[in-house]
């Protein structure tokens, strides 16, 4: 398991961890945004002679090309198995850089340090690195763990409020599949305005707690999907168009179609349904889109890394905190989720 620190000074602690570790060269990867904001952060503490790639920021980057040109700067800059990469950003840095690194010389060391709130409590936990191909999402890529991972609040000072707000449907979820506690703590009205340290540090644990007992996702790791069979197709859909939506802000959907699933299938209780989309729609509010577009958005929902064969496997709820995982729907049952979530946009208008 990786060793996660929540710095209250950065400086101090990359200045320690780093003469820990000892590297040969050192280099740096962010994205144009993180190169711009976050760079400048560290800059001052490393080493002169170090070594900074930037990439364009973007999932569209997260590609073979754009690895391609780090595995070049990686050679050209003549790094050998001793070198040293610190990836700094949010998912998208992590999960390519981390890539690159753990394949260069069949693997060099490197240290996390994410910039997003879905990458502080999501992306950097768990040992999941790789690249978009083709079209599919995450569909080449290795499981290596990270020497270190280094969060730190600071960062979040310029991430966009949108981009904090998609981050926190990972909260949300780590709550609802694991710690019912945990979720009645966490703000709805007024989400913003958070102890966000102590969010990420509980956040993290969750995560931490089930990859530690299914590293490789044969069972229980599973649950961390919760939302997310659905709201993947719904990103994937939308994907390049103008209704184009955050990776959170697509969970947020998914997650109130699966709460649906969940109380047709998993015994999630009428009021606990209740709860779960009164607070995803008072955050996230209302997805709207065409009749049109469901049967090609249920297509996608079959194609799921997670299925076997031709099934669709959900995670679904038992009852807020506890998560239940390869329960079998069909097509049917989810076109049924997304009328749920389509009456949930009508009552509201009719009550305007
Ligand atoms: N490995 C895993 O377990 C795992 C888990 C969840 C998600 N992911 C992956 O993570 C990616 C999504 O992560 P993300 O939302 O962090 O995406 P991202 O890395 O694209 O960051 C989102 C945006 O915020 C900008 N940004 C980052 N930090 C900033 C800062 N401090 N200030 C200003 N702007 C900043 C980025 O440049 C980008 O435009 C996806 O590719 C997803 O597949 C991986
Ligand atoms: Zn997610």
């Amino acid at each position: 398991m990786e060793s996660v620190i929540f710095s209250n000074n950065i400086s101090f602690d990359l200045s320690k961890y780093l003469n820990q570790l000892g590297y040969s060269q050192l280099g740096v990867i962010s994205d144009s945004n993180t190169s711009k904001f976050c760079y400048p952060i560290i800059e001052k503490l490393l080493p002169e002679g170090h070594k900074h790639f930037s990439f364009p920021a973007g999932e569209a980057n997260k590609n073979l090309n754009t690895c391609s040109q780090i595995w070049q700067w990686m050679t050209d800059e003549g790094f050998d198995r001793k070198a040293l990469i610190i990836n700094l950003g949010g998912g998208v840095t992590g999960d390519m850089g981390g890539f690159c690194a753990a394949t260069y010389k069949r693997g060099i060391r490197f240290i996390n340090i994410p910039t997003t709130l879905l990458s502080q409590v999501d992306a950097s936990v768990g040992g999941k690195l790789g690249i978009d191909f083709n079209g599919f999402k995450n569909h080449i890529g290795v499981f290596t763990q990270p020497e270190l991972v280094l969060i730190s609040e600071i960062f979040l000072q310029t991430l966009p409020l949108e981009e904090m707000r998609s981050g926190y449907a990972e909260v949300l979820k780590h709550g609802l599949i694991q710690n019912a506690n945990y979720f009645s703590c966490l703000k709805i009205a007024d989400w913003e305005k958070q102890n966000w340290r102590e969010i990420i540090e509980k956040s993290v644990q969750i995560k931490r707690e089930v990859v530690e007992k299914d590293p490789k996702e044969a069972g229980l790791r599973k649950i961390l999907n919760f939302g997310h069979t659905i709201g993947h197709a719904f990103e994937s859909f939308y994907l390049n168009t103008d209704k184009h939506l955050l990776h959170g802000e697509a969970i947020a959907v998914g997650m109130v179609c699966e709460a649906f699933l969940s109380h047709k299938k998993s015994g999630l209780p009428k009021e606990d349904l209740q709860i779960i989309t009164d607070a995803l729609t008072e955050i996230y509010g209302f997805f709207q889109f065409f009749e049109a577009d469901i049967d090609d958005i249920i297509k996608l929902c079959s194609q799921d890394k997670k299925n076997e064969g031709s099934t669709v496997n959900f995670s679904l709820l038992r009852r807020i905190g506890n998560c239940d995982y390869n329960i079998k729907g069909t097509a049917e049952e989810i076109k049924e989720a997304i009328s749920f979530y389509q009456s949930l946009t009508s009552q509201v208008q009719l009550n305007q």
